[in-house]
C-alpha cells in the first residue's frame, strides 16, 4: 500500500499556485490536494478560524472524483491536440507534395489554335470571339475549388475578368498566384450569359497563360499593405501602391479627361497654348509664399503663377492659356492647399470685366458639358460623385460688399464672435460656409484693392475696389482667382512702390504698358480644386498624382 501523504488545505489563505501542501504552505482546494497526494492522500482542511481538521469522507470522495474527471479531460485534450498536429503536418506535407508535383505541370500553348492577337483591355468588346493575348496585373483573385479560378486583370486601360479551368489552375504559378502579380493570358473573350456580371459584360476564357512577375504573398502582400482604414500619412508614403486602387486610378483617369476637355475648350475658343518658365525672378502673389532657390549664384523662385508671362504673349499670340505647375510655400495646412499644384491660367486682350466673367462661366460650363458628353468619362464622374449635376447657368454674381452683408445676415462670424467688416479678407471657413449655404457656383467680384495683388485694375467708379473675381464652388470654395490688369504704366509703377517691389526685374512686364497697352484680364484655376469639386473628393491631395504639401515631398 502506498504511504499515506498528508496535505494541508486552507480554503481561506491557501494557494493552489504557490502552496506545497505542508502546514506552513497549504493549498486552497481539495482537488489540488488529491493531485499532490495521490490516491492515498490524507487531507487536513481548514474552513474557518477553528484550524485544520480531517476532511469528511463525502468531500474526499467528491474531490477524488473531480480529480479523475479532470485527468480524463486533460488526456482527451492532449490526444486531440496531437491529432490536430498530425493532421496539420499531413496537410502541409500534402501541400508541399502538391506544389512539388505542380512544378512538374508545364503548360504549353496549343499550336492548332489560331494565333492570339495582342490587345489592351480597352479593346475587349471589339475583340470578342477572337483569340487574344492580354497582359496586366492581377487586380482580384478568386479560387473556386481545385479546378476553377477567376482573375480580374487590370492593365490601366480597363478591367477584364479571366476564367481559368482544369490544368490551368494546377501549375505551381497558379497555386501560388498573388494579387498584383503580372501575367499574360491567351484565350477567347465571350459575352457573359444573362444573369452573370463582370466588367464590360464579358470574360476571357483562358487556354494558356504565364506569370511575368510574381508579387509577394503573406505579410508583404498588397492587400495587407494598402487598406482603406490605414493612416493617411502611411497611405501617402505608399501612394505608388494606392494609385493602383480603383478609386485613386479613377480620379487620375478623370483628371486626364478634364485636362483634355480644358484644352479642347481653349482650342475651340481660339486660344493659343504657351509654356512659360517655372524658374523665375519675380513674384506675382506676394513674397510670403515664394519658394526661393539658388540659381547659379543668383536668387530665383519657383513660379507662383504664369500670369505675368501670359500677359506678355497677348501682343504676339492673342488670347493665350497655359497649364503649368505653380508653387506656393503655404503656411496653411488645409485640405485645399498644396505646395505644388496644376495651374490653368488664361489671359485675354481687348475685353471688359463683364466679358471676362462671361468667359469664365463659359469655361466652367463648356468643360463640364464636354466631360459629360463623353460616355466613359461621364461614368467615371458617376462612379466618384454619384448624382453629379452640371451647374445651372448663369452663375450667381455677387459683389464682395454683398458677401460681407450676407455673412452678417446669416450670422457667420469670426472666431472672436464679431462680424467681418468691409475691407477684411474673408478666410476659407466663412467663405465655404457661405458657398455651401448658397449651394451654387458664385462669381464673387469687386474685392478691395488692399487685400488683393498689386497688378489688379481699380474700378473706374471707386478706386478702393478692384475688377477682381473669385469663383466659389460648393464643397471646396475658391477654385479660380482672376482680374482685369492695370494697363496704365504710371499706375503700375506706383503699385510696385506701394507694395515695396523693386520694379527693375519687372521691366519686361511693365513694357507691356509701354508698347501698345490695352485693357486685358485673365484668371488662374486650381486644377486640383476643380477636381475636388467635380469628383467630390474631401481634399485636393487626392486629386494630385504625388501630392506636395507642408512636410511632404515624397515619394
Ligand atoms: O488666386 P490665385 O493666387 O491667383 C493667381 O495666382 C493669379 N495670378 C492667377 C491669374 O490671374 N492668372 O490662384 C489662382 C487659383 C486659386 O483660385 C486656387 O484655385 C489655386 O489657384 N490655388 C491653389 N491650389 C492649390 N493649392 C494652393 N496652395 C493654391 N493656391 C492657389
Amino acid at each position: 500500500m502506498a504511504e499515506e501523504k498528508i496535505i494541508y488545505v486552507d480554503e481561506l489563505a491557501g494557494s493552489d499556485e504557490t502552496g506545497t501542501g505542508v502546514e506552513s504552505s497549504p493549498v486552497k482546494t481539495a482537488l489540488k490536494a488529491v493531485e499532490l497526494g495521490g490516491e492515498s492522500v490524507k487531507i487536513l482542511i481548514k474552513k474557518d478560524e477553528e484550524g485544520f481538521k480531517d476532511i469528511s469522507g463525502a468531500a474526499l470522495k467528491k474531490a477524488k472524483k473531480a480529480y479523475t474527471e479532470l485527468q480524463r479531460k486533460l488526456k482527451k485534450q492532449e490526444e486531440q491536440k496531437k491529432k490536430a498536429e498530425e493532421e496539420d503536418a499531413k496537410k502541409a506535407e500534402e501541400e508541399a507534395k502538391a506544389l512539388e508535383k505542380a512544378k512538374s505541370i508545364v503548360l504549353t500553348e496549343d499550336e492548332s489554335l489560331p494565333a492570339a492577337q495582342k490587345i489592351k483591355v480597352r479593346q475587349s468588346t471589339e475583340s470578342r470571339g477572337k483569340r487574344v493575348k492580354v497582359s496586366g496585373w492581377v487586380h482580384r483573385l478568386r479560387v473556386q475549388g481545385k479546378d476553377m479560378m477567376f482573375v480580374v486583370l487590370r492593365d490601366g486601360s480597363g478591367y477584364l475578368q479571366c476564367v481559368f479551368t482544369g490544368k490551368l489552375c494546377h501549375t505551381f504559378d497558379a497555386i501560388t498566384l498573388t494579387v498584383e502579380s503580372t501575367i499574360t493570358v491567351h484565350g477567347v473573350i465571350n459575352e457573359l450569359p444573362e444573369g452573370k456580371t463582370a466588367p464590360g459584360g464579358h470574360e476571357l476564357v483562358v487556354d494558356y497563360w504565364y506569370v511575368v512577375g510574381k508579387a509577394p504573398g503573406g505579410d508583404d502582400a498588397f492587400n495587407n499593405k494598402v487598406t482603406t482604414d490605414a493612416d493617411p500619412s502611411y497611405l501617402l508614403d505608399n501612394r505608388h501602391l494606392v494609385l493602383r486602387g480603383e478609386t485613386a486610378s479613377a480620379v487620375m483617369k478623370a483628371r486626364a479627361e478634364v485636362i483634355k476637355a480644358f484644352r479642347a475648350h481653349y482650342d475651340d475658343r481660339g486660344y493659343t497654348e504657351v509654356t512659360p518658365p517655372c524658374m523665375v525672378q519675380t513674384q506675382v502673389e506676394g513674397g510670403s509664399t515664394l519658394f526661393e532657390f539658388n540659381y547659379y549664384g543668383e536668387k530665383a523662385y519657383l513660379t507662383q503663377s504664369s500670369q505675368l508671362y501670359l500677359e506678355t504673349c497677348l501682343p504676339s499670340l492673342g488670347d493665350v492659356f497655359c497649364l503649368a505647375e505653380s508653387y506656393r510655400a503655404e503656411k496653411s495646412h488645409t485640405r485645399r492647399h498644396l505646395s505644388e499644384y496644376s495651374h490653368l491660367e488664361a489671359e485675354m486682350a481687348f475685353l471688359t470685366f463683364d466679358e471676362m466673367l462671361d468667359a469664365l462661366e463659359d469655361l466652367v460650363c463648356d468643360v463640364i458639358d464636354r466631360i459629360m458628353a463623353n460616355e466613359p468619362t461621364r461614368q467615371l464622374i458617376e462612379q466618384l460623385n454619384p448624382g453629379f449635376k452640371p451647374p445651372a447657368r448663369p452663375f450667381l454674381r455677387m459683389k464682395y460688399a454683398d458677401a460681407i452683408q450676407y455673412l452678417k445676415d446669416n450670422d457667420i462670424k469670426k472666431e472672436d464672435g464679431t462680424f467681418y467688416e468691409f475691407g477684411e479678407d474673408i478666410p476659407e471657413a466663412p467663405e465655404r460656409a457661405m458657398t455651401d449655404k448658397i449651394n451654387r457656383p458664385i462669381l464673387l467680384t469687386h474685392f478691395p484693392a488692399h487685400i488683393k495683388a498689386f497688378y489688379m485694375q481699380k474700378c473706374p467708379e471707386d478706386p478702393r475696389i478692384t475688377e477682381s473675381v473669385d469663383v466659389l464652388m460648393p464643397g471646396v470654395g475658391e477654385i479660380v482667382g482672376g482680374s482685369m490688369r492695370m494697363n496704365n504704366r504710371e499706375e503700375l509703377l506706383e503699385a510696385y512702390e506701394k507694395e515695396g517691389i523693386d520694379p527693375s526685374p519687372y521691366y519686361w512686364y511693365t513694357d507691356q504698358r509701354k508698347y501698345g497697352t490695352t485693357p486685358h484680364g485673365g484668371y488662374g484655376l486650381g486644377v486640383e480644386r476643380f477636381l475636388a469639386w467635380l469628383l467630390n473628393r474631401y481634399t485636393v491631395r487626392d486629386c494630385q498624382l504625388y501630392p506636395r504639401f507642408t512636410g511632404r515631398c515624397t515619394p
